[in-house]
This record gives structure tokens, C-alpha cells and sequence, in this order.
């Protein structure tokens, strides 16, 4: 109480008493499972590069080469002069990679999400979105004129009642494939069964599943083998496991052409930048042959989930390469993390908003490239930082 949202003193106070003050840390290398900060190195558990492409010696070669013909930016909309070549092979090759009609390539997926406010809901909408699902999908939400309802968390019986209540309005479903904070995974074939039997539109964001699960990175999609008429509308994103930046939407031609026509977070920005095009096309290639990448991965997060035991801490129900330890207030998440961070290990602490009251986390990503060792060197320090609480 007593916090004014236009008294900036106050805010920044209040949120430097609760453990919610943010902060950014400069980095001066590339990501990678280590990072230089000060001219020193640190472990890295927060990075999103879950195949450890951003660095990749082919793709900033692929980078280099088309700037080259593209030079640096789009310098318009999509719409107007900004539709290159490149984005144009993208499109056409992501298509083909998740198997469907087409693909719209966005700035970010943050403005992909922001586009379904304009184009899929209007005022007679009823969205129903997963509890724990990313900031940008209920900012889509919150943006458009439809009235956003939310079902707890992997709840298909709670989206079942919800479905049936509102059974009259036009009914979307959203939810993330692999929980961007929790790293467990939507149920998504009774989702998708659901969402027929109640005629309701199903989109789902599978920004962190994709490239880092499937057979040839198709994402939970794949893992699940569900086409697009069960999963109408796909999100994802380039700035995760592909290693670059940028975003799409995928589905059937008629959906891409209404998101040309109408997304206004498509429409009024600049377009992504054709070298980065170019060489997230690239990736995907990369991705497709990264099995034996997948496979590390997966004996990391194995070694992760056997060894977590030993510290005193939750680590959530994930299988995925998104391993949350979860450890309550935000002050502990932050003191923690600082402890962390003071014997050169990264693991950022995640606090609400982001996350529900009393659920902040060490939100630790693995990486196909990370080892064993810098597991153990992890787990260790926490372990050390537990004995030396207790004395
Ligand atoms: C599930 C999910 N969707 C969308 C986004 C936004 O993607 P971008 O970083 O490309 O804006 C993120 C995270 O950044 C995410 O975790």
C-alpha cells in the first residue's frame, strides 16, 4: 500500500524492499555454456541457446556473408519494401520443416503473440489460456477485445468446464508447448481434442520445445505427431535453440494471409533483418541434423534430475532441458542467486510477475554444450552455500 505507480522514487523503493528490483548484467562474449562479465568468466545456466547455435562457427560465417548482399536492415515494413528475398525462402522452408501450408516470419515472438490480438479475436471471444503461460500470449489477450479467461495450470478438466460454460462465444485456446519458466509440457492431445469437440481455435507456443525436442526438432509437436488440423495455429520463435532472433506464425494459407492482412504487430514494424533471415534459414538446417545435439541434451538433463536430490531444494516436474529450482520468496531467490553469482555461476533468479507469488525460482537452462562437470560445479555450490547457511 501506499505506492504510487507515478512516483518513481517510491516504485524503484518498494520494489527494491520486496526482491523485485531488476537489474542487467553486461555481457562481453558470445553466450555460450560460459560467458565473459569484467573481463572474468562465469558459468552460464540462463541462456536460452539450448543447442548452443548462437555461436556456431557456420552460422556467423552464413551472418557475415549475407550482410554482404543485404546489408544491415530491412529499412521498412514487410508491407512496403521490406519483404526480401530472404524472408520469402524462410518462410517457404519453415513451412516445409513443421509441416504446414506456410509460415509468417515476425521481428520477435513477442509481437508474433501481440498479432492475435488483432487478427483471431474480437469482442464475442472467449480465450482461454494455460495459468502459467508466457507474458506475451496474455499481453495478446489484455490487448484485444475479447474477454481472457484462464484455466489452471495443465488443467484439461478445468479447460473442459470452462469450454463447456462459454460453449456459445467464439472460443480460442492458448497455451505454451514447453512451459517457458516450468519446463514441463502441455497436454496437448487432450487440448487438441477438446478444442474439436467444442469447435474452439487451438494455438500453441512452442517457442522452447522447438529445435530442442522431436526427432528432427519439429518441437512437442512432433514428439506428439499432431498436424496442423489439430494444432491449427504454431508459434515459435528463433531466438531460443536456433540461436538467432526473430519469430513466425505457422498454419493453413488462408490463416497466413488474414495475419498478412490484419496483424498490426506485423504490419507497423520494421521487418526482420535479412542477414538474420538468411541465417536463422540456415539453422533450421543446423537443427534438422542436431540428433546427436538432442541426445546430449537429454543425458544432461538425466545427470541433472538424478543429482538435484542432493540439494534441499524442489526442482518442479520437468523432463525438459527448463530444470526450475524452485525456492519460494523472492529475497531467497535473490540471495541465492547473488551467492551464485559471487562464485561465478549465472543462474538468474525468476520473481513475480514472471512467476506466481511465493514460486520464485532458479530458473536453470541446460545447454547441449554444457558438461557434467559444470553440473556438478552447480549443484556443489549450492550444496556449500546450504552447509554454510546451517553453521
Ligand atoms: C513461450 C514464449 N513465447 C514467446 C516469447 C517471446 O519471444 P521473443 O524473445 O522472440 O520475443 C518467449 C520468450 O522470450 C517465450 O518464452
Amino acid at each position: 500500500m501506499g505506492r504510487f505507480i507515478l512516483n518513481i522514487d517510491d516504485e524503484i523503493n518498494w520494489r527494491k524492499s520486496k526482491g523485485l528490483y531488476r537489474s542487467r548484467r553486461i555481457i562481453e562474449s558470445a553466450q555460450g555454456p560460459t560467458v565473459l562479465i569484467n573481463d572474468q568468466e562465469y558459468l552460464n545456466f540462463s541462456s536460452n541457446d539450448y543447442l548452443g547455435l548462437a555461436n556456431n562457427q557456420e552460422l556467423k560465417d552464413c551472418m557475415i556473408e549475407a550482410v554482404k548482399t543485404f546489408g544491415i536492415g530491412a529499412a521498412s515494413s514487410q508491407l512496403i519494401v521490406g519483404h526480401f528475398k530472404a524472408h520469402e525462402q524462410l518462410e517457404k522452408n519453415l513451412a516445409k520443416f513443421l509441416n504446414r501450408d506456410a509460415a509468417l516470419v515476425f521481428s520477435t515472438g513477442y509481437q508474433a503473440n501481440l498479432a492475435i490480438a488483432s487478427v483471431l479475436i474480437d469482442s464475442n471471444t472467449v480465450i482461454l489460456q494455460d495459468k502459467l503461460n508466457h507474458a506475451s500470449l496474455i499481453d495478446a489477450a489484455l490487448l484485444s477485445k475479447g474477454k481472457l479467461v484462464r484455466y489452471k495450470h495443465r488443467d484439461v478438466n478445468h479447460l473442459l468446464r470452462l469450454l463447456e460454460k462459454y460453449k456459445d462465444k467464439d472460443l480460442i485456446v492458448m497455451t505454451d508447448g514447453v512451459f517457458s519458466m516450468d519446463g514441463d509440457l502441455a497436454p496437448l492431445e487432450k487440448i487438441s481434442d477438446l478444442c474439436k469437440t467444442y469447435n474452439a481455435l487451438l494455438l500453441v507456443d512452442d517457442a522452447h520445445g522447438l529445435g530442442a525436442i522431436g526427432e528432427t526438432g519439429a518441437g512437442l509437436l512432433e514428439c506428439l505427431n499432431l498436424n496442423q488440423e489439430q494444432v491449427p495455429v504454431l508459434i515459435g520463435t528463433f531466438g531460443k535453440a536456433f540461436g538467432g532472433g526473430g519469430a513466425f506464425i505457422a498454419g493453413n494459407n488462408k490463416l497466413i494471409d488474414i495475419f498478412i492482412q490484419k496483424a498490426r504487430s506485423y504490419i507497423y514494424t520494421t521487418a526482420l533483418l535479412p542477414a538474420v533471415a538468411v541465417t536463422v534459414d540456415r539453422s533450421i538446417e543446423l537443427v534438422k541434423e542436431a540428433s546427436g545435439l538432442r541426445q546430449n541434451l537429454k543425458s544432461l538433463i538425466k545427470y541433472f534430475t538424478d543429482n538435484i536430490k542432493q540439494v534441499n531444494y524442489s526442482s518442479g516436474v520437468s523432463n525438459t532441458h527448463i530444470q526450475p529450482i524452485i525456492i519460494g520468496a523472492a529475497e531467497k531467490a535473490n540471495n541465492i542467486s547473488n551467492y551464485l553469482y559471487n562464485n561465478k555461476i549465472i543462474a538468474t533468479a525468476i520473481r513475480p510477475p514472471t512467476v506466481p507469488e511465493n514460486t520464485s525460482r532458479l530458473r536453470i537452462s541446460l545447454t547441449a554444450k554444457h558438461t557434467t562437470a559444470q553440473i556438478d560445479s552447480l549443484l556443489n555450490t549450492m550444496k556449500q552455500m546450504d552447509c554454510a547457511a546451517a553453521l
